[in-house]
């Protein structure tokens, strides 16, 4: 399976910044199609995103959506609106949409059930925190978080897993090696638990504080699909030597 190799800008980036995705996709355009990569800019800049890079080698992502596919939200979008604007994934259950807007995972899973509606790929987020890995819960709230933030009837075809513990997201600090394959295999074995053999061809990325000197290491690792990236992937050289560093699967 190719990996994949996102990145999430979150509240980063103005019209300056189509500058550093066109970077991404120029510097690729002659490498060889592995892996797949997707930007994930803010919704502003979504759009013109996807027409800098139309027929090239980046994809464009969005970092939320609404589960109505319209209506009076005032300030939300919705997963149709996304696609429309040239999207073709979108973040949900992201660490930060939990805690800051109180998203449970019966939201995360409408959100995932209306990307799929639109014709998107969900990018389900889960992780623990701190407290809950020190309590010995990390295998537990990620495995329950998986099972209530995927909806029923999901395809594979629509989903992608990040692992993203809440205490490495934008920290500086990462789990060890034998922590990413020990989380990675129970996320592999929920997935295998709900889609049987179709888990195999569910890509389960890490993230947090992924960046150019510790990405070969992680994303060598066995269940490893590929990683989703904040900070590193806001400068086109940054974000292109982690892209360089994915294992050619
Ligand atoms: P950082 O790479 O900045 O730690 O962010 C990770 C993340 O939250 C990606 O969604």
């Amino acid at each position: 399976m190719r990996q994949l190799i996102a990145g999430n800008w979150k509240m980063n980036g103005l019209r300056a910044g189509l500058a550093e995705i066109r970077a991404v996709d120029r510097s690729l355009a002659d490498e060889p199609a592995n892996p797949l990569v997707l930007i994930c800019p803010p919704a502003t800049l979504l759009a013109e995103a996807a027409k800098t890079v139309d027929g090239g080698r980046v994809a464009i992502g969005a970092q939320d959506c609404h589960a109505e596919p319209a209506g009076a939200f005032t300030g939300d979008i919705s997963a149709e609106m996304l696609r429309d604007a040239g999207a073709t994934s979108v973040i949900v259950g992201h660490s930060e949409r939990r805690q800051y807007h109180g998203e449970s995972s019966a939201d995360v899973a409408r959100k995932a059930a209306a990307a799929s509606r639109a014709g998107l790929t969900a990018i389900v987020c889960v992780g623990e925190t701190e407290k809950e890995r020190d309590a010995k819960k990390a295998v537990s709230v990620v495995t329950t978080q998986l099972a209530k933030s995927i909806p029923a009837d999901l395809s594979v075809k629509h989903l992608v897993v990040a692992y993203e513990p809440v205490w490495a997201i934008g920290t500086g600090r990462t789990p060890s090696n034998v922590q990413i394959l020990e989380m990675h295999a129970a996320a592999r074995t929920a997935l295998v638990k709900r889609f049987d053999k179709e888990a195999a061809d569910i890509r389960i990325l890490y993230g947090g504080s992924v960046k150019p000197s510790n990405a070969a290491e992680i994303l060598g690792l066995k269940n490893v699909d590929g990683a989703l990236v904040g900070g590193a992937s806001l400068k086109a050289s940054d974000f292109l030597a982690i892209i360089r560093a994915a294992p050619k699967r």
